[in-house]
């Protein structure tokens, strides 16, 4: 379970700074349904960039932000829609967008779902203790940010080789930045420093994505009412839900398909991750360049019983996706060969993971021989904002994009098989659930008990955990309430 045990000095002084410095904080139930946001924090929003340091940014922690750099309110879940024409496969992929999240990441979510409950049981003080996220690069610079608007000290780390546009923005928002050895699939070298930024004796307070049950439960709250939302409208008479596709960084995401599985029990979760870094199929490693995932361990928060299918996505993919989704001479092809032209100027709403999870649609798509009528969600949890470098850098490595190229490349995407599609028995999701133990119990001190239950208690540890978040709400409203200023 979540720890919300008040400690009450903190928790006054906390109410106390959130009161000078005008902030208060959103529930779960209005980044669900932001009708329920104050009008005045509207009112303020009205003239607020998205990605401004300003705290009534907070209550954009949703999936329903208006699709505006400044000034947005609140309207439908962002999303769209990729067809038979595109992707080659019969069923549709509806991918939510995480490009109109402050920050330009849904990642933003999973740092508020960690802090949030810190802040209003004065567990956690912003004015002493300096906030760490640790991350492969969204988390971190959705947790600087929200630091940030908290007026609050923060240290960002991400391993070395991710895109030159994270580092940039995270310099001048985070107090510290520190770059880990390595690329994606190093985080082991980010626990490392986490444990050696402990042992420093500095009051610190790490907020573990990748073990912080805050993380999935943002997910199986926030995103899994929102694509609930988003299926009441596309599951018209005949049409069915076949499964959700996410890929596993820290395993938040995931967390969205556990809230779906209630509500549609005979729907899937697919974790993908990329194929030169299989460990979710074949207990593998290796470097590969789908930024944000596929990290050589299992994440505590990842609930593998609940998980029916891995898929190893290549991630040649997604780089040659990229250059045809976002080149000129792509996008022409695209239209060329029958695809809507709106859609595919929203295109560049995927960043590389989001290309990487609609390959993994794909490939179940195509393994489950899904129709007409089967649906599936996924997400892009960025957007190509963050990536322009990595486009010129393939022009730089592979040359000017050409016709030649496109058509090769709309060829790929049509030629996706089912290889490295694992539907998992039993055992093979306890085989995974098992490879946790090396990390989190070996190396990182976690409890073999509490292991175990995830397994063997699994629907008492899970489910409880989640409902959690009334309670944590209804400590949101009081501290706002506390705090006096909506
Ligand atoms: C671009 C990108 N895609 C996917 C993910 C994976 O999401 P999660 O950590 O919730 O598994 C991340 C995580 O940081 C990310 O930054």
């Amino acid at each position: 379970m979540i720890d919300l045990t008040i400690h009450s000095k903190t928790l006054e002084k906390n109410i106390a700074y959130c009161r000078e410095k005008g902030i208060t904080l959103p529930t779960f139930a209005m980044m669900k349904n932001p009708d329920m946001v104050p009008e005045k924090i509207k009112d303020q929003l009205k003239t607020i960039g998205l990605w401004d340091l300003h705290s009534a940014n907070l209550y954009r922690i949703t999936w329903n932000n208006e699709p505006r750099d400044t000034g947005g309110l609140f309207g439908r879940v962002n999303h769209f829609v990729l067809p038979q024409e595109l992707t080659g496969c019969r069923a549709k992929i509806i991918m939510l967008s995480g490009r109109w999240f402050p920050t330009g990441a849904h990642k933003v979510g999973a740092t508020y779902g960690c802090l949030a409950p810190g802040l209003v049981t004065g567990q956690f003080d912003p004015q002493k203790t300096k906030a760490v996220w640790p991350s492969t690069g969204n988390y971190c610079r959705g947790g600087a940010y929200i630091s940030s608007l908290l007026a609050s000290k923060a240290i960002a780390i991400l391993p070395q080789e991710m895109s030159k546009e994270r580092f940039e923005w995270l310099s001048q928002i985070a107090g510290q930045v520190i770059a880990t050895p390595g690329c994606e699939s190093n985080v082991k070298e980010i626990f490392d420093k986490c444990w050696e930024l402990k042992k420093s004796g500095e009051d610190l307070r790490i907020f573990n994505q990748f073990d912080e049950m805050g993380n999935p439960l943002w997910h199986y709250t926030v995103t899994g009412k929102a694509i609930e939302t988003l299926l009441e409208q596309y599951l018209t008479p005949g049409k069915r839900f076949a499964g959700y596709i996410s890929s596993s960084g820290s395993g938040g995401t995931l967390g969205a398909g556990y809230y779906l599985k209630q509500k549609f029990p005979r729907s899937k979760v697919v974790a993908a991750e990329a194929l030169q870094c299989p460990t979710l199929l074949n207990n593998g490693f290796g470097a590969h360049r789908i930024e944000g995932i596929g990290d050589k361990h299992v994440p505590w928060v990842h609930n593998l019983k609940e998980t029916d299918f891995v898929v190893a996505v290549d991630d040649e993919v997604p780089m040659r996706a990229l250059r045809l989704f976002n080149e000129t001479l792509g996008k022409k092809a695209l239209v060329n060969s029958g695809v809507d032209a709106d859609l595919v100027e929203k295109l560049d709403l995927l960043g590389i993971s989001g290309i990487g999870n609609m390959v993994a649609a794909i490939k179940f798509a195509k393994y489950n021989e899904l129709t007409e009528d089967d649906l599936l969600v996924s997400i892009a949890t960025d957007s190509m904002q963050l990536y322009e470098s990595r486009l010129n850098e393939l022009e730089q490595e592979r040359g000017v994009y050409t016709d030649t190229n496109a058509i090769k490349d709309m060829e790929l995407i049509s030629a996706i098989t089912i290889d490295h599609t694992k539907e998992l028995s039993y055992y093979d999701r306890k085989a995974i659930h098992n490879l946790k133990y090396y990390t989190w119990i070996e190396q990182q001190g976690r409890d073999v008990e509490e292991l175990n239950d995830q397994w063997y208690d699994h629907d008492n540890y899970w489910y409880p955990m989640f409902d959690q978040v009334d309670s944590i709400d209804k400590l949101i409203t009081e501290f706002n309430d506390r705090v006096g200023l909506l």
